[in-house]
C-alpha cells in the first residue's frame, strides 16, 4: 500500500494551488456577493485542463485519473467553492456519463467541446417532486418518428443558466418504473427548452442553479444516451463519481477554513497573547485538521476505486457523507475561533460555513448517503 501522490498528481496540485491563490481566492467573496457566474475564469480552467481532468485526450480531456481530479477539486474549491462545483458538474455529472455511455458520434458532439472547456454541461435529474426520490421522474420522453419529444420540468440544476447542453433524464416507459427511465443529451438552444431565472441560495452563490422547462422539445435519435431504460443506472453510476467530486469540494472548503482560522488565531490577541496559545483553540484546530485528513483519505480511496473501474457506490457515499459533515464541523469551529468577526461578511469564514452546508445536501443528502452505505453493507457477503 502506498499513500502518496504521484509526481503528476503533485504537480497538478501545485498548479491548482497557485491558480486558486492568485486567481480565485481574491475574487471569491465578490463573486459570491454579486451572485455572478465567474465567466472570466472559465478560459483559465480550460487552459489548465480542468474541465475534463479524467477524460482521455482523444475526447478533449487531460487524460489524468480520478485521484488527480479529487486533488484539483480540493485546491480549486479552497480558492472558490462556487468555481469548484461549476467544474465538478462539468467533469463528473456531464462528461463522465457521456464518456462511459456515449457512442463515438455523441462523444464528438457532446463530449470533446465540453471536456476541453469550450462548452459547459449540466445534469438534469432533480424535479420538483424527485429530489431524494430520484426515480419519481415525471418528465416524459415519447417517441416521435426516429427521435423523441420531451415534456417536463427539472429543478435545482447547477450550471443550467450558463450551460450549452444538459443530460436530461425522462420516463420513456412509465409502467416499468425505475427501468423505464432513459437519458438524453439536449442542447440548450433546442426549441422547447427554457431555463428559468437562477435560484436565490444560501451559499455557492456564484454557481448558478435554475429550473429547466421542456415543452414539446424535439430531439433526434442521437440524443439518447445508452439504451432506452438505462437512465436510472446512468444517473446513479454518474452520482457515484459525482459524490467524489463533492467530497473533494468539501475538503477544499474545510481546508480554506483551516487556513483562515490558523492565520487569525496566530494574530488575534486576547488576554495578552495570541489566541492560538490557548489550549481551547489548539484542541479545536487539532480536531479540524484530523477530520480533514480522514475525509481526504476516504475521498482518495473512492477515487482510487473509480480508477479500478469497480463499483464504488459505498465508498463514494462514505467519502461524501464524511467529508461534507467534516466541512460543516470545520467551518463551524473556524467561525467560533473568529468569534464575532466570524459572523461578519468582512471575513471569509461565514462564506465557508454557508458553502459547506450544501455539500451535505446536493448529489444526495447525508441521509441518502447513509442509506446507500447501509444498503450496500447489508447486501455484502
Ligand atoms: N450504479 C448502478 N446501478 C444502480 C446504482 C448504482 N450506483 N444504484 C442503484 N442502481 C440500480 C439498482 O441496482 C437497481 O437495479 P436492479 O433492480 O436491476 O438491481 C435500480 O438501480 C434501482 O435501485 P434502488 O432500488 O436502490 O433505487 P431507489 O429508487 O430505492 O433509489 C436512492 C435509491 C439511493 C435513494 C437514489 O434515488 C438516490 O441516490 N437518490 C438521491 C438522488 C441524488 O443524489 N440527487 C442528486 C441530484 S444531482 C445534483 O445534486 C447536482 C448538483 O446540484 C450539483
Amino acid at each position: 500500500m502506498q499513500i502518496e501522490l504521484s509526481e503528476e498528481q503533485r504537480m497538478l496540485q501545485q498548479t491548482c494551488r497557485d491558480f486558486a491563490e492568485k486567481e480565485l481566492k481574491p475574487h471569491a467573496a465578490k463573486w459570491d456577493e454579486e451572485k455572478r457566474f465567474p465567466k472570466e475564469i472559465i478560459p483559465q480552467l480550460r487552459d489548465l485542463g480542468l474541465m475534463g481532468v479524467a477524460v482521455p485526450e482523444e475526447w478533449g480531456g487531460s487524460d489524468m485519473d480520478n485521484i488527480a481530479y479529487a486533488v484539483a477539486m480540493e485546491e480549486v474549491s479552497r480558492g472558490c467553492a462556487s468555481t469548484g462545483v461549476i467544474m465538478s458538474v462539468n467533469n463528473s455529472l456531464y462528461c463522465d456519463p457521456v464518456l462511459r455511455y456515449g457512442n463515438d458520434a455523441q462523444k464528438e458532439r457532446w463530449l470533446s467541446p465540453y471536456a476541453s472547456g469550450q462548452k459547459l454541461g449540466c445534469f438534469g435529474l432533480t424535479e420538483p417532486q424527485a429530489g431524494s426520490d430520484a426515480a419519481a421522474q415525471k418528465t416524459m420522453a415519447v417517441r416521435d418518428g426516429e427521435g423523441w419529444v420531451l415534456n417536463g420540468t427539472k429543478s435545482w440544476i447547477t450550471n443550467a443558466p450558463n450551460a450549452d447542453a444538459a443530460l436530461i433524464f425522462a420516463m420513456t416507459e412509465p409502467d416499468k418504473g425505475v427501468k423505464g427511465i432513459s437519458a438524453f443529451l439536449v442542447d440548450h438552444d433546442n426549441p422547447g427548452f427554457e431555463v428559468s431565472a437562477p435560484e436565490q441560495k444560501m451559499g455557492i452563490r456564484a454557481a448558478l442553479s435554475a429550473g429547466i422547462f421542456m415543452e414539446d422539445c424535439k430531439v433526434g435519435p442521437d440524443s439518447l444516451l445508452g439504451n432506452p431504460g438505462d437512465g436510472f443506472k446512468v444517473a446513479m453510476s454518474t452520482l457515484d463519481g459525482g459524490r467524489i467530486g463533492i467530497a473533494a469540494q468539501a475538503l477544499g472548503i474545510a481546508h480554506a477554513a483551516i487556513d483562515a482560522a490558523k492565520e487569525y488565531a496566530l494574530e488575534r490577541i486576547a488576554f495578552g497573547q495570541p489566541v492560538a496559545d490557548f489550549q481551547a483553540i489548539q484542541f479545536m484546530m487539532a480536531d479540524m485538521a484530523t477530520r480533514l485528513e480522514a475525509a481526504r483519505l476516504l475521498t482518495y480511496k473512492a477515487a482510487w476505486l473509480k480508477n479500478q473501474k469497480v463499483r464504488h457506490s459505498k465508498e463514494s457515499a462514505m467519502a461524501k457523507v464524511f467529508a461534507s459533515e467534516a466541512a460543516t464541523f470545520v467551518t463551524h469551529r473556524a467561525q467560533q475561533i473568529f468569534g464575532g468577526n466570524g459572523y461578519s461578511v468582512e471575513y471569509p469564514v461565514e462564506r465557508h460555513y454557508r458553502d459547506a452546508r450544501i455539500t451535505e445536501i446536493y448529489e444526495g443528502t447525508s441521509e441518502i448517503q447513509r442509506l446507500v452505505i447501509a444498503t450496500s453493507l447489508l447486501r455484502e457477503g
